[in-house]
């Protein structure tokens, strides 16, 4: 059944360029449910694809060019894909263009070019993964339209390459320097299923989430963390200089990541370490045994100890990654004082944004008032609240 996004994105491409579209793609976003700001350390995560995303309808065309319309943007986009411009206006434009240029880096020039428009109900800089949902629908929109000339045929090694050359894209075309946390969740997400990573390994697996699972509560403080973008590459930066102190002591084959050191080693080097450094390791160090427990709590169905891990993972953010705002914690107090509420945590980058919470499944319509009642009361904003469920991977439609 078509969904009420992939006809927005069908009526929008039809307004825009007069024309039905043939293909249309669509991608989710994601919720980090632990792992905060382990992955660049190549540490563990554990996330679910959400049932929040992007469609994108459009053609190819032959001229080799770009021509892009947003439902949630006024303006048209179009590029030459021959020239592609870093300096794009638009955050969206940017994550456009370095999906066109990670995928011709992978499989050299495109046959053509393309008419798209692009419709979601992600929301937007609020930690849900906006952005690796807009780039994995595109790839998906451009490998079914026969641009790339490649098959558009994904089984999992395939979707695990495209994950990384996402990512590429993003840390290198875009300029953000995040880990593989977003792309993996949005092209390996599955119903019903959690999703763990080893960020080293690259391992993975999907863990079911119960049967009934708990819900997932995404409350949206909003508050945009559009201004705190260089604090993610601050906090990058601040992670690597511990592992430079680690290489330097046992050598730089030893040591590539933060989760090549024990939380023991940390310990013992603590007096000889910078001391805003030393804290950010034991928040990614200790958050990597919270994904571990986590993944045990799935399979033992335990979603109160995964609610308490959440909880725990939280205030491990807020203390030591001084990642967390007043606007979030007042978030989290809410959710504490709400009905059903097992436990709780930020989402993503973090500093604004959502807050994801593990609700007993029964109590989420409760659980939602209430948080919007506590929050409007001590803010004066009304935050959105989304029940979401755990949702399938990007794929054609
Ligand atoms: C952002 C990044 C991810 C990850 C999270 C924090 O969402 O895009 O790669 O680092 O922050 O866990």
């Amino acid at each position: 059944m078509p969904s009420p996004l992939s006809e927005a994105a069908r009526a929008a491409y039809s307004k825009a360029f007069g024309l039905e579209p043939t293909v249309l793609a669509q991608a989710p976003g994601r919720v980090e449910l632990l792992g905060n700001h382990t992955d660049y350390n190549g540490g563990l995560v554990l996330a679910t694809a959400i049932d929040r995303g992007t469609v994108i309808a459009g053609r190819s065309i032959p001229e080799r060019e770009g021509q892009v319309r947003s439902t949630g943007f006024p303006d048209p986009d179009r590029f030459d894909l021959e020239a592609l411009e870093t300096d794009a206006p638009g955050a969206w434009g940017r994550y456009v263009r370095g999906v066109v240029w990670t995928l011709r880096e992978a499989h050299g020039p495109f046959q053509g070019g393309f008419q798209a428009a692009i419709a979601g109900d992600v929301p937007l800089g609020a930690g849900l993964s906006s952005s690796a949902s807009l780039q994995a629908a595109l790839a998906l929109f451009l490998l079914q339209a026969g641009v790339t000339g490649q098959t558009a045929d994904l089984d999992d090694p395939a979707r695990m390459a495209l994950a990384k050359r996402l990512q590429r894209g993003e840390n290198e075309f875009v300029g953000v320097q995040s880990g593989l946390l977003d792309q993996f969740s949005v092209l390996f997400g599955r119903a019903g299923m959690a999703l763990s990573l080893d960020c080293r390994s690259l391992e993975y697996e999907r863990l079911s989430l119960g049967s009934p699972p708990p819900a997932i509560v995404i409350c949206d403080s909003k508050t945009s963390r559009r201004l705190a973008d260089g604090m993610y590459n601050q906090r990058r930066a601040e992670c690597e200089r511990v592992v430079a102190f680690f290489q330097a002591k046992r050598g730089p084959e030893a040591v590539t990541w933060l989760r090549d050191v024990t939380l023991e080693e940390l310990q013992d080097a603590w007096s000889r370490l910078d001391t805003v450094g030393r804290i950010r390791a034991r928040h990614v160090l200790s958050e990597n045994e919270r994904v571990r427990q986590g993944v045990e709590a799935l399979r033992a169905g335990d979603s109160a100890r995964l609610g308490h891990l959440m909880s725990d993972s939280h205030a491990s953010s807020r203390d030591d990654f001084a990642n967390s705002s007043s606007y979030l914690e007042t978030l989290i107090e809410s959710a504490e004082e709400a009905p059903g509420y097992l436990g709780g945590k930020l989402s993503g980058a973090g500093w604004a944004g959502c807050t994801v919470n593990l609700v007993e499944a029964t109590k989420a319509d409760d659980f939602a008032a209430a948080v919007r009642h506590h929050y409007t009361r001590r803010t004066a904003i009304v935050p959105d609240v989304h029940i979401c469920h755990a949702a399938a991977g990007a794929s054609g439609l």
